[in-house]
């Protein structure tokens, strides 16, 4: 049998085409599939925090039925009623030079430099009625920007839920911020505290939280081994409840303005 170094390659090419006309073309045919995923991932995120997850073929159903989401303006608090949710990018909005802010560095607790005026937030119903409300939460840890939702109760104080869904942590150190215990202590600790001023203490201890200090109601057990993580998450919470954050509308939320 006659071989060449020609033959070699030219056999070699016309497999490497073959393989990358297969290739883009999986891209092009599963992207809508990756699309309906990761919407299908985004709603099972939210409907963690909000304690409403029952099962992945019940996630549109459950979404549809109590979740409504709506865009805000984090400056004013203000729902954007002339923008419909269904339509808008977060992602998009995130780039955007015409709502992106920098965020000065005395106030960027959450290491995320800059971020986008518009939020989507979801309004979580009960009987018609507002019952909690979900929102975006993202800083920086140890090695990665921590991605979660956090959901709060109608009174814009009380935490109903919070949940990480990406991160990039070390697995069994700071990748411990998405055990389920450790999360599950979030749940009916307070975001400010009751003198009416909203000031932010949610507050990551060191080790245990003893039950008699008078932060307990806004503190959760650190990560042992990851306190830089744990600083992460407690930075990014600071950030998020600010006033450069969710501050205003949650106290729309606390004043029954949104319904
Ligand atoms: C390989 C490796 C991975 C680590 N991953 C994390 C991490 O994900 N989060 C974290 O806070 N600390 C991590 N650390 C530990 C930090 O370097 C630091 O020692 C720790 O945050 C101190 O926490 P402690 O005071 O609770 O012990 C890691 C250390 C090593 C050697």
């Amino acid at each position: 049998m006659s071989e060449s170094a020609g033959k070699t390659l030219t056999v070699a090419a016309i497999l490497c085409g073959v393989c990358s006309v297969l290739v883009a073309g999986a891209v092009v045919v599963l992207r809508p599939r990756q699309v309906i995923n990761q919407d299908l991932d985004q709603k099972k995120n939210i409907l963690l925090s909000a304690g409403l997850y029952e099962s992945q073929d019940k996630i549109d159903s459950t979404f549809n039925q109590f979740v409504q989401a709506v865009v805000i303006d984090v400056k004013t608090g203000e729902v954007q009623q002339g923008i419909e949710a269904s339509k808008f990018s977060q992602e998009k909005a995130d780039k955007d030079p015409q709502y992106v802010e920098d965020i000065p560095k005395s106030q960027d607790f959450a290491t995320i430099r800059r971020r986008s005026r518009l939020q989507k937030v979801y309004l979580v119903k009960k009987d018609g009625a507002l019952d909690q409300i979900v929102f975006h939460v993202y800083g920086k840890g140890l090695w990665s920007t921590m991605k979660g939702f956090l959901s709060v109760d109608r009174d814009g104080v009380t935490i109903r839920g919070f949940n990480y869904y990406a991160h990039g942590e070390t697995p069994g150190l700071g990748g411990e911020i998405e055990n389920p215990r450790w999360l599950e202590q979030w749940k009916g600790k307070k975001l400010y505290d009751d003198s009416g001023e909203y000031r932010p203490k949610t507050k990551v201890v060191k080790g245990q939280v003893n039950p008699q200090d008078p932060n307990a109601p806004y503190s959760v057990d650190g990560l042992s081994g990851a306190t830089l993580t744990s600083n992460g998450v407690e930075g990014t919470f600071r950030y998020w409840l600010s006033d450069s954050g969710y501050k205003s509308f949650l106290g729309k939320v606390r004043e029954g303005v949104i319904q």
